[in-house]
């Protein structure tokens, strides 16, 4: 039995995330919240002919509370999304406070969930979730994960496209490292399972790092003052999901990449410190995945000169960003 639970349920990203939840079969429960127009979502979605019985509530009423009880994974993709000319940093302010309110409704009623956060900025918003479950003393680093998927996708999707051909995409994987902000996302390319052409030209390494880590951007500008990312944010929301189900299920091995505090794992945290040459208390990596939570933060491994650059430069602002979190939360108590 597996109760997952969206928060932020009727938005462009919630609504799609929570019908690729309610197709998968390992959901027998989906809780669904919003301020707006989640029992419209939930009774459209229960149509579907699969096992999740689903359930949408509102404010009124302790309809967070309702939807928590009983929750084993909570994703959280409520909030605002960027418009053309913002950076995700530009959202903190009003999605800090959304993020902080809803943490503290998990602590207490659920909180021994999985906590998967979507909301911008995962770079500052992960922190935040950390320090109310804190205040609460309900804090487990394994169980708190920031949601990085989407820069996998998109890198694996890139890839495939200069490799001139689609259909490799699903099968590309590429490490993402960092964070999750123009450049505190660190493409792995030397590790990707399907080199590079040899003979690429810097500019067009440069071009494609480039896209990876500002790719969100073209969908801000493409939309147009509509939002952003949210279709592709729900599939990649949906597979770390999965990912984070079967673990809990008792799959062994499974491997995601996600932004983590590096006290999920002091061995791994160690040898990542080691390769950073810095601590830095949250960082994305592979991490590998149990059925409480991280069982390993997975170091870096080997890393080209160009990629050591990249990783330099992610360094101060990632420490900004989780600084920024922190803060938020120590301020507001
Ligand atoms: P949206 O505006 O379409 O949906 C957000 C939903 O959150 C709305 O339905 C709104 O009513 C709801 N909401 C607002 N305050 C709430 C509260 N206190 N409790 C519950 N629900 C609340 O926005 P969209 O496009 O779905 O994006 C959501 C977030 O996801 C944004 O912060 C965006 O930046 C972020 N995002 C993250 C990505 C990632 O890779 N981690 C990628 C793309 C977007």
């Amino acid at each position: 039995m597996v109760k997952a639970v969206v928060l932020g349920a009727a938005g462009g990203i919630g609504q799609p995330l929570a019908l690729l939840l309610k197709a998968n079969p390992l959901v027998t429960e989906l809780g669904l919240f919003d301020i707006v127009n989640t029992p419209g979502v939930a009774a459209d979605l229960s149509h579907i002919s699969t096992p999740a019985k689903v359930e949408g509530y509102l404010p009124p009423d302790e309809g967070l509370k309702k939807t928590l009880t009983g929750a084993d994974v909570v994703v959280i993709p409520a909030g605002v999304p960027r418009k053309p000319g913002m950076t995700r940093d530009d959202l903190f302010k009003i999605n800090a406070g959304i993020v902080k309110d809803l943490a503290t409704g998990i602590a207490t009623t659920a909180p021994k969930a999985f906590v998967l956060v979507i909301s911008n900025p995962v770079n500052s918003t992960v922190p935040i979730v950390a320090e109310v479950f804190k205040k609460f003393g309900v804090y487990d680093p394994k169980r708190l994960f920031g949601v990085t998927t989407l820069d996998v996708v998109r890198a694996s999707t890139f890839v495939a496209e200069i490799l001139g051909d689609l259909s490799l995409s699903k099968d590309v994987v590429v490490p993402v490292v960092g964070g999750h902000s123009g450049v505190t996302i660190v493409p792995l390319l030397s590790q990707s399972s399907h080199p590079l052409p040899s003979g690429l030209a810097k500019e067009s390494y440069d071009a494609l790092v480039n896209r990876i880590q500002f790719g969100g951007d073209e969908v801000v500008k493409a939309k147009n003052g509509g939002g952003s990312a949210t279709l592709s944010m729900a599939y990649a929301g949906a597979e770390f999901a999965a990912k984070v189900i079967r673990a809990v299920k008792g799959e062994k091995g499974i491997v995601a990449p996600s932004y983590v505090s590096v006290e999920a794992d002091a061995s791994g945290s160690a040898a990542l410190t080691k390769e950073l040459g810095e601590e830095l208390a949250y960082f994305s990596s592979n991490v590998e995945l149990g059925t409480e939570g991280v069982v390993k933060i997975i170091p870096l491994g080997k890393v080209s000169e160009a990629e050591q650059a990249l990783i330099k430069a992610a360094i101060p602002e990632l420490k900004k960003n989780i600084t920024t979190g922190v803060n938020f939360v120590a301020e507001a108590y």
